[in-house]
């Protein structure tokens, strides 16, 4: 689908959610079907890394990963507005949640049992643990995804192209993304 004129982001947009939410899927498609840019955060660090995120976490520990990832969303936010999908665990940061609450941020809601059959997998994850251990972070984070959220979109039974039209109609009524008509 070709956009019907120049989509424009005033400002850069947040993905967050729990793993599994569709942050990753959600921003690339918003981008593919606008002309715009997206930036996955994880993918970006493991360029940089030099491995999977996962696969760095278990080599050198969760902390030493959201060292890396905090410097990232740092030079993130002063990059040309994107859309950009962050890891779910973001938000473990407490400097992280203070940046992201000055930005335009948006919340894809899933549980840990719809991430469950979302995610082929889990072992990439190794943060997820099983589904028990899932729950209680989920539960736990939830408290900060909302605490930074713009808005919050439910992904329950919606599919990527679905959501990424929803959220496309929330950044145009809250004025982050504008279309320049075409002039012929
Ligand atoms: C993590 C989520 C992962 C990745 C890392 C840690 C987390 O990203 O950043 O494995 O703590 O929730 P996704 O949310 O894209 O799976």
């Amino acid at each position: 689908m070709r956009p019907d004129g120049r989509y424009t982001l005033i400002r850069p947009v947040f993905f967050v959610g729990f793993m599994g939410a569709g942050k990753t899927s959600v921003a690339r498609r918003l981008a593919r079907n606008l002309g715009l840019s997206s930036v996955d955060a994880d993918t970006l660090l493991s360029r940089r890394l030099g491995v999977a995120a996962g696969e760095y976490i278990r080599q050198y520990g969760e902390s030493a990963f959201r060292v890396e990832e905090a410097r990232l969303l740092g030079e993130l936010a002063t990059w040309d507005p994107a859309f950009i999908s962050c890891g779910g665990g973001v938000i473990a940061t407490p400097a992280n949640v203070e940046l992201l609450r000055a930005q335009m941020v948006v919340y894809l809601e899933v549980s840990a049992d719809e991430a469950r059959r979302r995610i082929a997998d889990v072992s990439s994850r190794p943060l997820f643990g099983n589904i028990v251990q899932a729950r209680a972070l989920a539960a736990a984070r939830a408290p900060l995804y909302e605490q930074v959220a713009s808005v919050r979109v439910q992904t329950v039974g919606k599919p990527v192209p679905v959501l990424a039209r929803e959220v496309q109609d929330i950044l145009e009524r809250e004025g982050v993304l504008c279309q320049q008509p075409k002039s012929s």
